[in-house]
């Protein structure tokens, strides 16, 4: 257990933080979240993640709880006192406390910003190995899953049905049969003749930071991407797949419901760049910059 999390303007012992009982972020999901990866002490692609917290939040119409040299402040103090070497900080921001109505409070809660902290083992080459099974599943979400959204029901729901099936995570699919993305990755594969595709960071998907940079990572190094949608067989018949996210970065896709991906085994192309964004961005902290999300989004 860390030792402390920070939860109403304070760092408290984490035991002892708590919320509000009519927090609109417990009664009504009414919030929005980031997770940002810590490595060996350091924050990954800390400018974009903030770029994305304040985004969400000016969807939703929430005002950010502090300034962004003050989240950086607060979530630094959170590492030193937590020792957090790698792992992620997680933080929470919802539109405040008032008595339940579904519609904003007519006199402005002020935003409550939680923050948490969990160190995490590094991904042994074991599991890298092995890759990720994945099965695929309806996608139920709303229709601005861009937003990061504390409410995570369909997502729930599907990373459920993926445990059940012993699998690492849940691939969903459109009315069209198209991949969206992974209940809490990002969804990409490799064609026959070596191209990169992953579908477009509309309201359709999350815009992923790790995408975002791996993105950026592929064009220095000039690879091939095509950001398109691509469907649930293109996914069965594609050489390689993988998956991004902060927690995972880059992680082959071995098995998608039950059936290898070519040869079962994690693609050569998925592991060089596994190699490449590590190497540039989580330890040679060449992320994305200031901006580039926004400049990413289609919408
Ligand atoms: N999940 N898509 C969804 C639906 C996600 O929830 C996430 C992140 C991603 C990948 O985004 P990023 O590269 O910025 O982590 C894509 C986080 C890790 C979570 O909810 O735990």
């Amino acid at each position: 257990m860390p030792r402390y999390a920070y939860a109403n303007g304070r760092f408290r012992p984490h035991n002892q933080a708590s919320v509000h009982i009519e927090d609109r972020g417990y009664q009504f999901a009414d919030g929005v979240y980031e997770v940002v990866p810590v490595h060996k002490g350091q924050v990954v692609d800390e400018e974009p993640h903030l770029d994305r917290l304040a985004r969400s939040l000016g969807e939703l119409r929430i005002d950010m709880p502090m300034s962004r040299h003050a989240l950086k402040l607060v979530s630094h103090e959170l590492i030193r006192r937590n020792a957090l070497t790698n792992g992620f900080i997680y933080m929470q921001v919802t539109r405040g406390v008032a008595p339940r109505d579904h519609k904003f409070p007519k006199a402005k809660p002020r935003p409550a910003l939680t923050m948490t902290t969990r160190q995490l083992p590094a991904k042994s080459d074991a599991q890298v190995d092995s890759g990720f099974a994945v099965i695929t599943a309806p996608d139920q979400r709303w229709k601005r899953c861009d937003i990061k959204s504390i409410s995570l029901l369909p997502n729930i729901l599907a990373k459920q049905q993926a445990a059940e099936a012993g699998c690492d995570e849940a691939w969903l699919i459109d009315a069209d049969g198209n991949v969206t993305e992974g209940a809490a990755t990002n969804a990409w594969i490799v064609t026959d003749d070596k191209k990169v595709i992953t579908r477009q960071a509309d309201a359709s998907i999350l815009p992923g930071i790790t995408r975002l940079s791996l993105t950026q990572v592929m064009a220095r190094a000039g690879y091939e991407l095509e950001i398109r949608p691509f469907s649930q067989q293109e996914a069965m018949n594609a050489t390689e797949a993988f998956l991004t996210s902060s927690t995972n970065f880059v992680m082959p896709v071995t098995r998608i419901d039950g059936q290898p991906v070519g040869n079962g085994h994690p693609g050569i192309l998925t592991m060089q760049l596994r190699q490449t964004y590590i190497d540039e961005v989580v330890t040679g902290g060449r992320g994305a910059a200031p901006g580039d999300v926004y400049r990413s989004m289609a919408v």
